[in-house]
């Protein structure tokens, strides 16, 4: 009934998970990039699925009083933000709704889902950002790729990014120029630099890390002593090899060139150290903000055994520390482990630990050996393994954070069989996006 490539008039009647308009004819839906809840556009057909449709915005009819004209000049080509086309006091209600929708939806579970916790003024919230590098016909360009391609869109300045790093960007654009540093070229799989990385904390301390192709930083003192001269700020810079094509954002191997290997942070009252492979929020300001619903929703006190499966640099588990007996922090990456212990030290915490393994294989143990009463359970965005669900059954109290609904709800439609789902907590830990943080407090079924 539809054609591929024709335009149809229709109404936009919601925003999925994804940021997209969801737009109907008939019974027919249409995902489409663009649109806003409540307005009459006109769509042409991209791909016809069975059940579904994926379209284009052609134009618009009648607009959203929601719609913005977005702050960013480059909006429409990149592909870091995608909802800046949406006043921002708006986000709150869309992943509050997103976040409702998807428990009832996927987890089936019906929980009471607070507003959302957003941010006084969301510009500049990143603390970490990859900003590649090309070269065409001999010209420089950095900034973030277009929308699903690796094509770089230059910038001068991204509101999303620490306004030090938008400095240094052209900094080393124009030093990356002059100097005939060669650029990576993922056709000839030849040239120098890949990406930079460049992660600030809250005095805007800046840690700096080149990701070459090749084994050698090409003229890497000149880099170092012409960065660390225009950008005091520079504490951390380091090297890290990255061969051919790899979806990988890091290779193996890093080298320090410049200052310490970690970047240091303070965090409701206790400092960290962050390496570059550690995971660190990226959002500094709402970081505390989620912390805090994390402690409001666990009600710690002295005589628990905290779990912190998931813990990164052990962030959560170590400002828990002061309020319970006893933490075990739980993770993946050795880098992070490191950091955490370190972190502890720094601290002069004596009632933390911290394992390196796979929170799956080791809660299993762990829950053998000792009595827990909390768990915070923090994954990356594929959520728990079924064998980490089955055994964390029968700890008290759960505090789940998540920066995927889906995968949420997935494993909330496991664990509410055995635990009274509380409330569920949105944070907007990535405003101008469709990504949602969600806290849920969670209690085992007496
Ligand atoms: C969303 S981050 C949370 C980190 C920390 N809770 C924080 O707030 O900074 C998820 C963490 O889980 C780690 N991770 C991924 N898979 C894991 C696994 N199977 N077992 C343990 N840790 C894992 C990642 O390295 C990352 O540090």
């Amino acid at each position: 009934m539809f054609i591929e490539n024709a335009t149809y008039k229709c109404d936009c009647i919601d925003l999925d998970s994804e940021g997209n308009g969801v737009c109907k004819i008939d019974d027919f839906i249409f995902f489409v990039k663009g649109p806003l809840k409540g307005e009459r556009v006109s769509i042409r057909v991209d791909k016809l699925n069975k059940n579904y449709g994926l379209a284009s915005l052609n134009q618009i009819y009648s607009k959203s009083p929601y719609r913005v004209k977005p702050i960013c000049e480059y909006y429409e080509k990149c592909g870091g933000c995608n909802l800046m086309h949406f006043n921002y006091y708006m986000h709150a209600n869309y992943k509050k709704h997103i976040v409702k929708d998807l428990l009832s939806r996927i987890g089936k579970v019906d929980v009471v889902v607070n507003d959302t916790i957003t941010m006084d003024d969301p510009s500049h919230y990143r603390n970490n950002v990859q900003v590649s590098f090309s070269e065409i016909n001999g010209v420089i360009y950095a900034g973030f790729y277009a929308k699903k391609t690796h094509n770089v869109i230059d910038m001068e300045t991204c509101i999303i990014a620490p306004q030090i790093a938008n400095r240094i960007v052209v900094f080393l654009k124009r030093l990356f120029q002059t100097n005939k540093i060669s650029i990576y070229n993922p056709k000839t799989k030849k040239g120098c630099i890949k990406h930079v990385i460049i992660r600030t904390n809250k005095n805007s301390d800046v840690m700096l890390c080149f990701v070459t192709n090749t084994t050698e930083l090409e003229k890497k003192d000149l880099l170092v002593s012409e960065l660390t001269k225009k950008f005091p700020k520079i504490v951390s810079i380091l090297h890290n090899v990255n061969s051919g094509d790899t979806p990988l954002h890091l290779g193996n191997k890093t080298n320090l060139l410049f200052g310490t290997n970690y970047l240091t942070s303070k965090v409701l009252g206790v400092t960290f150290e962050v390496g570059l492979s550690s995971f660190y929020q990226v959002n500094t300001t709402q970081m505390e903000k989620l912390y805090s619903k994390v402690f409001e929703y666990l009600n710690l006190n002295k005589d628990m055994t905290l779990i912190d499966a998931y813990c990164g640099i052990g962030t959560m588990g170590l400002i828990a520390s002061r309020h319970v007996k006893e933490v075990i922090g739980v993770e993946v990456v050795d880098e992070a482990i490191y950091n955490a212990n370190r972190n502890k030290e720094l601290n002069n915490i004596d009632n933390a630990s911290f394992i390196l393994g796979k929170a799956e294989e080791e809660i299993q143990k762990l829950v053998e050996t000792k009595k827990i009463d909390a768990l915070i359970v923090d994954p990356p965005r594929k959520g728990c393994e079924e064998a980490f669900l089955k055994a964390i059954i029968g700890i008290e109290k759960i505090v789940y954070v998540s920066c995927n609904p889906s995968t949420l709800a997935r494993d909330l439609k496991f664990l509410k069989e055995y635990y009274n789902i509380i409330e569920a907590t949105p944070v907007d830990m990535f405003p101008y996006s469709n990504h949602t943080e969600v806290v849920i407090k969670m209690e085992l079924k007496k």
